[in-house]
């Protein structure tokens, strides 16, 4: 038997993959990794894997229909776990369209493919089959501060570009299974953290910006609350939703950790003030406040009642042993930071602080 895993090169994919081939269930089963390496996308993740039979690396886009229909006639996978994707809001707002391509036509392109696959399988193999949809608490759109956090039935009310691409492909996958019987299970997971994040993102971009004396940009007021899932507790929920989600049905992970922006960052701060103190003084002193997002979502927090009480999933990590865990992991791994340091990680920091 065999996955096949898109996006298997960002953050959550590779994080997904190498917890697939080490942990005690799955560790036997290989993984077909399709990834298109955009700037996102970093074979260094996966470098613990080099010469190892149970993972196959294949360059390619989820848009391109013959590839998919050769990769999926070749290994004959039993189970697609979907993370490709466009991922970052603010890339979304200065340029929609790679989000669309990506997110919305890809999905589209990815499940035509799996549907030919999928119908040609015997009857057994059929009703084994799955098609694991990986998406984002932000298709909900925004919560007042005393609102009940999100559940599986809340509308979608997506609020950036990015957002509303994940809404439109999760409303695809939806209507494969209604329509056609695919075999689908969807997750929408809170904001994840850890080992290679891309520092374009809040955690990374605070813990790399702080270690080289930079500024700490912090959107607007800093009171935007985001709920915080270690990426292994996030990989853990997709094992547990794939072994033994209801066919068609959405859950919910997040781990009960909502924290104002502003409190992230003086924790990161706190944590390299203890592990890599600075002789100028504290971090926290980097700390700027800077234009608003446009749209900014005020609030994201997720009721993670559902897969806790069918599947039995608890997170393994509370915030303060991840948020550790993640600081001391770019403190030992300057090497990976510098690397995804290219000259287009240079002209993404001009385009989105330069005009802040
Ligand atoms: P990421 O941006 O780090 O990685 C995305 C990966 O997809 C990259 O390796 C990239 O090369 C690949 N990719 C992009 N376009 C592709 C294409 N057309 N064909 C093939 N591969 C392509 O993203 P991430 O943070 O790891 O997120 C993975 C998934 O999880 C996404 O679907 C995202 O919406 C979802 N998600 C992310 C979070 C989060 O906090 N990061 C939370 C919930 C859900
Ligand atoms: P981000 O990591 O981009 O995730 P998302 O927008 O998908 O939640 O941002 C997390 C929060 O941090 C969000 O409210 C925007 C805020 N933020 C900043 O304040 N400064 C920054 O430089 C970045 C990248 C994000």
């Amino acid at each position: 038997m065999t996955i096949l895993v898109t996006g298997g090169a960002g953050f959550i994919g590779s994080n997904f993959v190498l917890d697939w081939l080490s942990h005690a269930v799955t560790r036997d089963e290989p993984v077909v990794n399709l990834d298109a390496l955009t700037y996102a996308g970093n074979l260094q993740n996966l470098a613990s894997l080099q010469g190892d039979a149970r993972h196959t690396f294949v360059k390619g886009d989820i848009g391109d229909r013959q590839l998919l229909d050769a990769l999926l006639a070749q290994h004959r996978p039993r189970a697609v776990v979907h993370f490709a994707a466009e991922s970052h809001v603010d890339r979304s707002i200065h340029g929609p369209g790679a989000f669309m391509k990506t997110n919305v036509e890809g999905t589209f392109t990815l499940l035509e493919a799996v549907r030919g696959h999928w119908s040609a399988l015997d009857d057994v193999a059929k009703a084994a089959f799955r098609f694991h949809h990986v998406s984002t608490d932000e298709v909900y759109g925004s919560l007042a501060p005393d609102a009940p956090a999100f559940t599986e039935t809340h509308t979608y009310e997506p609020n950036s570009p990015y957002s509303a691409s994940k809404a439109a492909s999760d409303h695809l996958v939806r209507a494969w299974h209604h329509t056609y019987g695919l075999p689908v299970v969807t997750t929408n997971c809170s904001n994840n953290y850890g080992p290679y994040h891309f520092p374009e993102k809040l955690i990374p971009l605070m813990i790399v910006n702080a270690l080289a004396g930079k500024p700490l940009p912090i959107y607007g007021d800093g009171q935007q609350v985001r709920d915080w899932l270690y990426v292994s507790d996030h990989c853990s929920g997709i094992r547990a939703v794939l072994a033994g989600g209801r066919l068609g049905e959405t859950y919910n992970i997040g781990g009960w950790n909502e924290k104002t922006n502003k409190e992230i960052v003086l924790t990161v701060c706190a944590l390299l003030d203890e592990l890599r103190p600075s002789a100028q003084g504290p971090y926290s002193r980097l700390i700027t406040y800077v234009t608003d997002r446009p749209g900014h979502d005020r609030r994201y927090a997720i009721d993670a009642r559902k897969i806790e009480s069918e599947l039995g999933w608890r997170p393994a990590e509370t915030f303060e042993t991840g948020i550790r865990k993640t600081v001391q992991w770019y403190l030992s791994n300057a090497d990976w930071v510098a690397n995804v340091q290219s000259g287009g990680y240079r002209d993404w920091l001009n385009t989105n602080y330069k005009t802040r």
